[in-house]
C-alpha cells in the first residue's frame, strides 16, 4: 500500500506515530515559511505541514503543489499548537509534520472548485464527473447509496431470497415506455430490446421453482427524463411464490424500516406504513403518490354550489363536473398578483382557471363570517350561507385562502393534487426530516385509453384481478375490475410498485384479449409466458423499488442524478463519454442498417 492510514482515521491517539497518507491537495496555505496543505482522501481531510527546518527538500517540493495534485506524504502525527485547533474538522486537533513528499501526479487547474460547494453548471459537472465526485456531496451520496443497497442485499439474503441475474439483451417487456433496441448482426432485420424491467423473467423464475428471487436490476426506458427519471435506472426487483399482497408489503415494510433504523435513525417515520385505497388517495389528495407530511385534503363542494348564482361553478356541476378545493393556510393575505400567480400555476397543470376565496381574519371566527370579510370575485354571487357552508366543509380558519377548481372530476382532482403538493412545499408544511411511507393499494386493473380506444393496464398486463372480479374482464366491465396491486410511496414520490400476478394461462389470455391484442400478436409476444403457465405455475407476486429514488429521498437530494455515479443529462446524453454518438460506416453495414442521411 502507498499509505498506512486513511486521512480521517488519524487523531490524538496516533500522537508521535510515523504514518504515510496519500490523497489530493484540497487547499494550500503558505505562512511565514511553513506550508500547510489540507490533504483529502475518500475518508476526509488532514492538515499536513512542511517546515523548511525539518526537511528543506520536502518543503521546496511542497511549494510546487497545486490544487488536486495527487500526493503521498510521510511524517509524524503531532498535536496542533495551542490556539490552532479546528473544532469543525474531525482531525482538527492534529497535523502531520511531513519530512517526505512524493508527487504521484500533477493536475491541471480544475474547471470548478472541488473544495467548495459552489453552484456549477450541471453539464460541466457531468462532463467532469470524476472531479465532481471528489466533492463531498456526491461522494457522500454514493457512499450512502452503497450502504442502502448493501442493507437490501443483507436483508433479502437473511430472508432466504436468491440473487439471480437476468439478460439485458432480450425481448420487449411492456412497462408503458418505449424500448431501447439493439440490432442483431447475426439475424438481419431483427432487434433485441433492453429490458424495461425483468418482469417476465422473474415470473419465469417462479415457474422454475426458485420461490424467492431478487436482483439489483438495470432497467431501460426510452422516456423523457425528469428529476426522478433516467433512461437507465436501477430497481431492487423482487418476486415471491405462494404469497398474497400483504406478504409482499410486510416484507417491503420490514426491509425499509431496517434501512431507516440503521441509516436515518434521526428521522421521523411510521413503524407501520398505512395501506391507503387507491380511490381514497385520489379523492383526498388528487394523486396516487400523495405527500402525507401535510393534510390539505381536497374537499368536494359541488352540492353546496350546485344552485348558486356563480355561473362557472353552477354550470360545471350541472354538466356532470365537480367543484372541489383545498385550503391554503394563512394565505388570505396574498395580494392580487400572488393570487394570479397561483391561477397561472394551475393553468400549467391543465386547468381552465382557479377561483380564490380569501377568508380574511376580519371575521374573528367562521360563525361570525360576513360576506364582506370574504374577498373574491365570486362573493357577489354567493350567499353568506353558501360561504359559511364552504368554510365548514373545508374546515377553514380565518386567514386562510380557499383554492377552488371546477372541471371534470379527474381533471379537478389532478389539478388540485398538484397544487396541494406544490403549496405544501412552498408553505413549509413538509418537514424534510419526516418520511411518510405508505402503500397505495387496490388500483383498478384497467383504465380506458381514449386515444387508442382500448383498455390499458394500470399496473401492467401481468397483474391479477381480485378473485371476485375475474368475471369483469370483458370489454363492457373491465373498468370495474380491481387489481391485487400496491405501490409504495414516500413524500410525494412513487418509490416502488408491484402486484400479485396472473398465473393461469386462460386468465392471461383473457386479459390480453380485452386489451385488444390480436391472438397471433399475443402469442408472439407472450406465448413463452403463457406456455410456462401450463406447467404448474405457482401463484406468485412481487415488487420493484426504484433504488435511485429511494436513495435520493433518504439522503435529501433533489434529483436522482445526484445519487448516480454517471447519469445522463436532461436530454438523455452522457456528457462524459459523449453518447449517443455516430458509429463507423462498417459497424452499420455489419448490422444491416442504412441511415436516411
Ligand atoms: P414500475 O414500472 O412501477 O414497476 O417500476 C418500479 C419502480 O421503478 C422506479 N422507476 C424509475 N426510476 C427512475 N427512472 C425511471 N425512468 C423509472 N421508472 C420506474 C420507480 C417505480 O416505482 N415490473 C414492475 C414491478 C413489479 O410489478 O414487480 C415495474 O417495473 O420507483
Amino acid at each position: 500500500m502507498l499509505r498506512t492510514h486513511n486521512a480521517q482515521s488519524l487523531n490524538l491517539s496516533n500522537k508521535g506515530q510515523r504514518v504515510t497518507v496519500a490523497g489530493w491537495v484540497d487547499r494550500r496555505r503558505d505562512h511565514g515559511g511553513l506550508i500547510f496543505i489540507d490533504l483529502r482522501d475518500r475518508s476526509g481531510l488532514l492538515q499536513i505541514v512542511f517546515n523548511p527546518e525539518t526537511n528543506k527538500e520536502a518543503h521546496e517540493l511542497a511549494s510546487t503543489l497545486r490544487s488536486e495534485f495527487c500526493i503521498q506524504a510521510e511524517g509524524v502525527v503531532s498535536p496542533r499548537p495551542e490556539g490552532t485547533v479546528n473544532e469543525k474538522l474531525p482531525t482538527g486537533e492534529i497535523e502531520l509534520l511531513v519530512d517526505k513528499l512524493v508527487i504521484l501526479n500533477t493536475s491541471e487547474t480544475p474547471p470548478f472548485y472541488i473544495n467548495e460547494e459552489s453552484d456549477v453548471d450541471e453539464n460541466l459537472r457531468l462532463k467532469y464527473r470524476y472531479l465532481d465526485m471528489r466533492r463531498p456531496t456526491l461522494k457522500n451520496n454514493l457512499i450512502f447509496r452503497h450502504k442502502v443497497v448493501h442493507m437490501m442485499r443483507t436483508f433479502l439474503d437473511r430472508e432466504d431470497f436468491l440473487e439471480v441475474e437476468t439478460p439485458i439483451l432480450t425481448k420487449s417487456t411492456p412497462e408503458g415506455a418505449r424500448d431501447y433496441l439493439v440490432p442483431s448482426r447475426l439475424h438481419p432485420g431483427t432487434f433485441y430490446a433492453l429490458p424495461q424491467s425483468p418482469q417476465q423473467m422473474k415470473q419465469l423464475l417462479m415457474v422454475g421453482g426458485l420461490e424467492r428471487y431478487y436482483q439489483v436490476a438495470k432497467c431501460f426506458r426510452d422516456e423523457d427524463t425528469r428529476a426522478d427519471r433516467q433512461p437507465e435506472f436501477t430497481q431492487l426487483d423482487i418476486e415471491m411464490s405462494f404469497v398474497e399482497p400483504e406478504d409482499v408489503m410486510d416484507m417491503t415494510e420490514r426491509m425499509l424500516l431496517e434501512i431507516m433504523d440503521t441509516l436515518r435513525p434521526d428521522a421521523k417515520y411510521p413503524r407501520k406504513f398505512p395501506r391507503i385505497n387507491y380511490f381514497e388517495a385520489m379523492s383526498k389528495y388528487g394523486s396516487d403518490k400523495p405527500d402525507l407530511r401535510f393534510g390539505m385534503e381536497i374537499k368536494d363542494i359541488s352540492d353546496i354550489v350546485a344552485g348558486c348564482d356563480f355561473a362557472v361553478l353552477r354550470d360545471t356541476v350541472a354538466n356532470g363536473g365537480k367543484v372541489m378545493g383545498i385550503v391554503l393556510p394563512g394565505c388570505a393575505k396574498y395580494s392580487r398578483a400572488e393570487q394570479q400567480e397561483l391561477v397561472e400555476l394551475t393553468k400549467t397543470y391543465g386547468s381552465k382557471g382557479m377561483l380564490p376565496l380569501a377568508y380574511t381574519d376580519e371575521a374573528p371566527s367562521i360563525d361570525e363570517l360576513t360576506v364582506e370579510s370574504v374577498k373574491s370575485v365570486a362573493t357577489k354571487y354567493l350567499t353568506l350561507d353558501q360561504l359559511k357552508a364552504i368554510a365548514k366543509r373545508m374546515e377553514v380558519n380565518p386567514g386562510d385562502l380557499v383554492a377552488l377548481i371546477a372541471d371534470k372530476e379527474d381533471k379537478t382532482l389532478d389539478v388540485l393534487g398538484r397544487l396541494r403538493q406544490e403549496m405544501g412545499l412552498r408553505l413549509g408544511l413538509a418537514d424534510p426530516n419526516e418520511f411518510c411511507f405508505a402503500f397505495i393499494v387496490d388500483f383498478p386493473l384497467f383504465k380506458w385509453d381514449e386515444e387508442g380506444k382500448r383498455w390499458d393496464a394500470v399496473h401492467h398486463l401481468f397483474t391479477a384481478p381480485f378473485d371476485e372480479d375475474k368475471g369483469l374482464i370483458t370489454m363492457e366491465d373491465a373498468g370495474k375490475a380491481r387489481s391485487k396491486s400496491y405501490d409504495i410511496v414516500l413524500n410525494g414520490f412513487e418509490i416502488g410498485g408491484g402486484s400479485i400476478r396472473i398465473h393461469e394461462a386462460d386468465l392471461q389470455k383473457q386479459v390480453l384479449k380485452v386489451m385488444g391484442y390480436p391472438e397471433d400478436i399475443a402469442q408472439d409476444r407472450f406465448g413463452h409466458l403463457i406456455e410456462a403457465f401450463n406447467y404448474g405455475a405457482p401463484p406468485h407476486g412481487g415488487i420493484a423499488m426504484g433504488i435511485d429514488r429511494v436513495v435520493m429521498l433518504l439522503c435529501g437530494a433533489d434529483s436522482i442524478r445526484e445519487v448516480i455515479a454517471f447519469p445522463k443529462n436532461q436530454s438523455a446524453q452522457d456528457m462524459l463519454f459523449n453518447a449517443p454518438d455516430v458509429v463507423e460506416k462498417q459497424q452499420l453495414k455489419d448490422l444491416h442498417i442504412h441511415l436516411d442521411n
